[in-house]
């Protein structure tokens, strides 16, 4: 999501709408403003982008007030529709709000308003905050800023907040942690945003808060931040911004791609962050809870895709044989819609698709379901059509991906489809409760572990150098990197258009090994586990054929460091979540190749980001 907000002399309302159709990038689904008219706060939304915001605000808000909050929001929890976009009023309407995040105890802080009284409108976690803080400074009688902070010390999640009381309109209280925030400085007037590029024009000097931080900002006196846990306060430090506008929406990344490649650490945890808890031994996701018969009496899952989702279906199957013993077949949805294919009341299907889209996976949920199928989705893009069109379903929560290549929408469809996988598992008594544990514990452990394969960068980039002439590629992977390796290759396709197939390592004697010899680099994922000696012996065939070998290895590894020419480590874990640390390298090196060959890496050639015709 992303917010905005504006105190001091000029008109609040322009720089707000402009500043929500330049952080639109963000999401989406239903935009909002607030504004302060000198009397009264005056606020509108509406489910759809910022330009049908607009065409409501002229009719309902224009006012010069110079005080007012703006959203532009990528739904979380509830569907995007005018009810549940922000700002957000309390019970008083005195107090209105702006979040961007997850407040993960919302149902438990919700039923506790409501003994007390309180009414809610929406589903969302944001309606509960503002309630909270109003019943924090009511019981209290304190300052807004210190309910705020007592507030925040209740919650457990992630945020940036903004907002402000119509009794006191000369201050906006802001506050972060695990969602962005800056404060642009001007001359008596201050500009709050998830980035600086909705106050760029007005001013090059801002604060960016930290984790932790809140701050009151009020009209002439300026900024007082404070850490939210001891209430201590911190020296503002005032940047002065270097970049321009684009640089600023891609985050200081060159490209969309790089930035979602680089949030993917943070794209895994808000995947799981809420549904999992390792300690208590739980993983909840109301679509599964609700349909758990459904699941559980299943004869078969059918999973439907294509591209980059198909591949994560590819992996899903893996895990589901392995940890549920539930079988699955792995369909092209395009295949699947056109082959009359038999399907009964007793199959459950499950639709993977980033953008919710696809022509082709619509019309395969379609079928599925005029044949009897219970219906699953696993989207990226919330209220889409395949989200609505399906019976249940679980949202990858990874935030807009806007670069055509798919990167942090394929981890964090792997990362749903193994939270499905491991509560199934459970569920049907094929892992022992230690087992799920343990599983739980490990892909805690990714977001860190990403991070870290992230640190290949640099020397994935030399990698690229020396092969970035080649006219053709091979990627080989077996088990769960089998369909890593098709993902390798088709990144490489799609942005940098050198010719590269996929292949379980095995199945290369069997045709591709005809295509080795010194001109051909071949990457080679041999992570410890996972048939790594078989890896090893394939690694020796292609050595002997003067292939170039790239492996991608699990830290410290030795004997395949001995035998390729180059290797790339990424961090152990256990073999179900491997996809998630090999990708990286892959993403990266098809990312490199690109650039260097100085293409288009976010809008290739010919590609779309939803195909919606088949
Ligand atoms: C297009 C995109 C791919 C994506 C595929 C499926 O080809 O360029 O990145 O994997 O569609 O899209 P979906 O939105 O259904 O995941």
């Amino acid at each position: 999501c992303g917010i905005v907000g504006y105190i001091g002399h000029r008109e609040a309302y322009p720089i707000i709408l402009k500043g929500l159709k330049r952080l639109e990038y963000r999401g989406y689904d239903s935009a909002g403003i607030a504004l302060y008219d000198g009397n009264d706060i005056k606020l509108s939304k509406t489910k759809g982008k910022v330009a049908d915001l607009e065409d409501k605000l002229e009719k309902e808000i224009k006012t010069n007030g110079s005080l007012g909050i703006g959203h532009t929001r990528w739904a979380t929890h509830g569907v995007p529709n005018d009810v549940n976009s922000h700002p957000h009023y309390s019970n008083s309407g005195n107090l209105v709000i702006i979040h961007n995040g997850i407040i993960e105890n919302y149902e438990s802080l919700k039923k506790e308003l409501i003994k007390r009284g309180y009414t809610f409108k929406s589903d969302t976690d944001t309606e509960v905050l503002v309630n909270l803080i109003e019943d924090v400074k009511k019981n209290e009688n304190i300052k807004l800023g210190k309910a705020v902070q007592i507030a925040l010390n209740q919650v457990v999640g992630a945020y940036a907040i903004a907002v402000f009381d119509k009794n006191k309109p000369n201050e906006i209280v802001v506050a972060r942690l695990g969602s962005p925030l800056a404060i642009g400085i001007g001359d008596d007037e201050f500009f709050i945003a998830s980035d600086a590029s909705p106050f760029i024009e007005y001013t090059k000097n801002a604060i960016y808060l930290e984790d932790e931080e809140m701050a009151v900002v009020r009209r002439k006196k300026g900024v007082k931040i404070r850490k939210i846990k001891d209430d201590s306060l911190v020296d503002p430090y005032v940047q002065e911004l270097q970049l321009n506008l684009e640089q600023i929406e891609k985050g200081g990344f060159d490209h969309f791609m790089l930035k979602e490649i680089y949030e993917q650490p943070s794209a895994i945890l808000d995947t799981f962050r809420g549904r999992m808890l390792p300690n208590e031994g739980i993983i909840k996701m109301s679509g599964i809870e609700d349909n758990m018969k459904t699941f559980l009496n299943a004869n078969r899952i059918i999973v439907v895709a294509c591209g980059t989702s198909w591949h994560a279906g590819l992996v899903s199957e893996y895990i589901f044989e392995n940890l549920a013993r539930i079988p699955v077949e792995v369909e092209y949805a395009s295949e699947f819609r056109y082959r009359n294919p038999v399907i009964t009341d007793k199959d459950v299907v499950i639709a993977i698709s980033q953008s919710g889209e696809t022509a082709d996976t619509l019309a395969a949920i379609k079928l599925a379901k005029s044949r009897g199928a219970f219906v699953f989705g696993v989207c990226n893009v919330v209220g889409s059509s395949i989200a609505r069109e399906t019976d249940a379903g679980a949202y990858t929560h990874a935030g807009p991906e806007i670069g055509v290549a798919s990167t942090k929408a394929f981890t964090t469809q792997i990362t749903v489809l193994t939270l499905i996988a491991l509560r199934l598992a459970r569920a049907k008594g094929t892992i022992s409760s230690s087992e799920f544990r343990h599983h739980m514990i490990e892909l805690e452990l990714i977001p860190e572990k990403v991070k870290k394969a992230l640190e290949s960068d640099a020397y994935v980039k030399t990698i690229a150098d020396i092969y970035k002439n080649s006219n053709n590629f091979l990627y080989l992977g077996r088990g769960y990197n089998f369909p890593v390796a098709l993902e390798g290759a088709l990144k490489l396709k799609e942005i940098s258009y050198i010719h590269a197939e996929g292949y379980p390592a095995a199945e290369m004697k069997h045709g591709p090994i005809a295509l080795i010899d010194e001109n051909m680099p071949i990457v080679v994922i041999a992570t410890k586990k996972g048939h790594y000696e078989k890896v090893v012996s394939n690694i020796q065939e292609i050595k002997s054929r003067k292939g170039k070998i790239i492996g991608i290895v699990t830290e410290g590894d030795e004997q395949v460091k001995a035998l390729a020419d180059h290797v790339i480590e990424v961090p152990e874990t256990i073999e179900s979540l491997t996809p998630l640390l090999t990708t990286i390298p892959l993403q990266l090196l098809s990312y490199h190749i690109a650039l260097m060959l100085d293409k288009n890496v976010d809008q290739p050639r010919n590609l779309a980001k939803a195909v919606t015709v088949e």
